[in-house]
């Protein structure tokens, strides 16, 4: 098992995958991963499909714009926010977290005034707002995932629409991400970051 420090580390963006299968088990520790993440008031958005079907693999190619490597994983999660129950979700966390005296009542009483603001944006626009959640639970999917020797690479480049075609969702699903997932058939060197006094400000 890695630190946390040597997770943040040695992870890479990978798309070169061996063949071998990912077991149930370990995709269940993945989601896991997801679902112990943080959240607005604990709304927890995020859903997740897990695509192993080759077809539909190369379904999701054509919606990633041709990035092959998509399909050569054994395993895409496709990351998304369900919408529908977001704003519900919201104000269930809040009056738990009230109860639970985290929270207070000037909290309370913003949320429910932003909740009647949230309720009257389109689905691509709470979208924007609930794919933060989303991102957080993919990192946290991306870092466990070195537990297990697997890699992992965050593609954002897609056609959302597309995706929910392939899965016949409505547009409360909200497509953030693809994960492709599988054990590393590279090893690549670290990518250039920039140092840490250019992006203390
Ligand atoms: C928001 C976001 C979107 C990304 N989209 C893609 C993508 O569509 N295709 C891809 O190959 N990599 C994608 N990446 C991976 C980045 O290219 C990669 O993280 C970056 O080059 C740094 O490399 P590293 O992850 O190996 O450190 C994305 C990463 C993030 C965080």
């Amino acid at each position: 098992m890695l630190t946390t420090k040597e997770a943040i580390e040695k992870r890479r963006s990978i798309r070169k995958f061996k063949p071998d299968a990912v077991s149930r088990e370990i995709l269940e520790e993945l989601i896991n991963a997801a679902r112990l993440a943080p959240s607005a008031c604990n709304s927890q958005a995020w859903r997740f499909k897990i695509v192993a079907d080759q077809i539909i693999k190369d379904k999701l190619v054509e919606a990633a714009r041709q990035q092959r490597f998509v399909a050569q994983a054994p395993i895409v999660i496709v990351c998304c926010a369900s919408l529908k129950e977001y704003v519900d979700d919201l104000i269930l966390g809040t009056k738990d977290l009230a109860d639970n005296h985290v929270f207070d009542q000037n909290i309370v009483e913003l949320v429910m005034q932003g909740a009647n603001y949230l309720r009257g944006l389109t689905p691509a626009q709470l979208g924007v707002i609930v794919e933060f959640n989303v991102a957080i639970a993919i990192e946290h999917i991306m870092l466990r995932a070195l537990d297990f020797g697997l890699g992992t690479c965050l593609v954002r480049s897609l056609d959302k629409e597309k995706v929910r075609q392939i899965f016949n969702w409505d547009e409360t699903m909200f497509v953030s991400a693809l994960l492709p997932i599988g054990y590393p058939a590279e090893n690549p060197e670290p990518r250039r970051r920039k140092s840490l006094s250019e992006i203390i400000i």
